[in-house]
């Protein structure tokens, strides 16, 4: 269960999130829309401790945010909107990840050939000369190989070729994710209207709908 309480969030004189609540149970899939500028990142980057709220509280499976975030974060697969700009080789960064996040380097390679990243060619590119569509097939591959039970992807197609659509559209349907709990940042839904189970819309950092799918 995701808890998102009464979450304010202004950066100098702008508010960017007004009196934000959301719960969400364990196992929905929910497409979180809104225009560019509406929240939607920062209530992501609250959501996961790396903004602190002005007001309001955050928890995950009972973990406040505030004061216990590795509890909190220890079953969160997160993919940004903006890759960072890791300076690591690709090889260097699976084992990183692998390290960090308690998964089999062998699963994150399997999901990079899965996903269409051809690792063999770039294996020793420093992860920030990727090109944009690759740096999010790398970044997805290694989410799917952790053991998560909450998902967040933060516009994860936008950069994606038709291939890496289909399979990550593929993926997010398959049965092993049935129980997991995510949340898509988009502006479409079409792509994953068989998937998801309820539309929640910001809108100036206000939620203005939020309903079943
Ligand atoms: N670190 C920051 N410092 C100052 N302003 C910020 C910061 N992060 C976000 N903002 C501002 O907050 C507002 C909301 O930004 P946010 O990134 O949450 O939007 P978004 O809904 O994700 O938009 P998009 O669809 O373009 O990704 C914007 O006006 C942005 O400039
Ligand atoms: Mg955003």
């Amino acid at each position: 269960m995701i808890t998102i309480q009464n979450l304010d969030k202004a950066f100098a004189k702008q508010k960017v999130l007004s009196d934000v609540t959301i719960k969400i149970a364990d196992g929905e899939k929910v497409l979180l829309l809104g225009h560019n500028g509406a929240g939607k990142t920062t209530l992501i980057r609250c959501l996961l401790g790396e903004y602190r709220p002005d007001h309001g509280t955050v928890t995950v499976a009972g973990h406040s945010l505030a004061h216990e975030r590795v509890a909190a974060l220890r079953k969160i697969a997160f993919v940004p909107q903006l890759p960072p700009p890791i300076r690591f080789t690709l090889n260097e960064l699976f084992e990183y990840a692998a390290k960090i996040g308690h998964c089999d380097i062998d699963k994150i390679r399997k999901n990079s050939i899965y996903f269409g990243l051809n690792t063999d060619a770039h294996d020793h590119k420093a992860f920030y000369k990727l090109s944009g569509g690759m740096k999010q097939k790398t970044l997805i591959s290694i989410a799917f190989s952790r053991d998560a039970d909450i998902f967040i992807f933060d516009e994860p197609t936008a950069n994606l070729d038709t291939m890496g659509r289909d399979r990550f559209r593929e993926r997010i349907s398959a049965d092993a994710m049935k129980e997991k709990t995510i949340i898509f940042i988009g502006h479409r839904l079409e792509e994953l209207s068989s998937v998801v189970t309820r539309i929640i819309e910001l809108d100036l950092g206000k939620v203005i709908r939020d309903e079943q799918a």
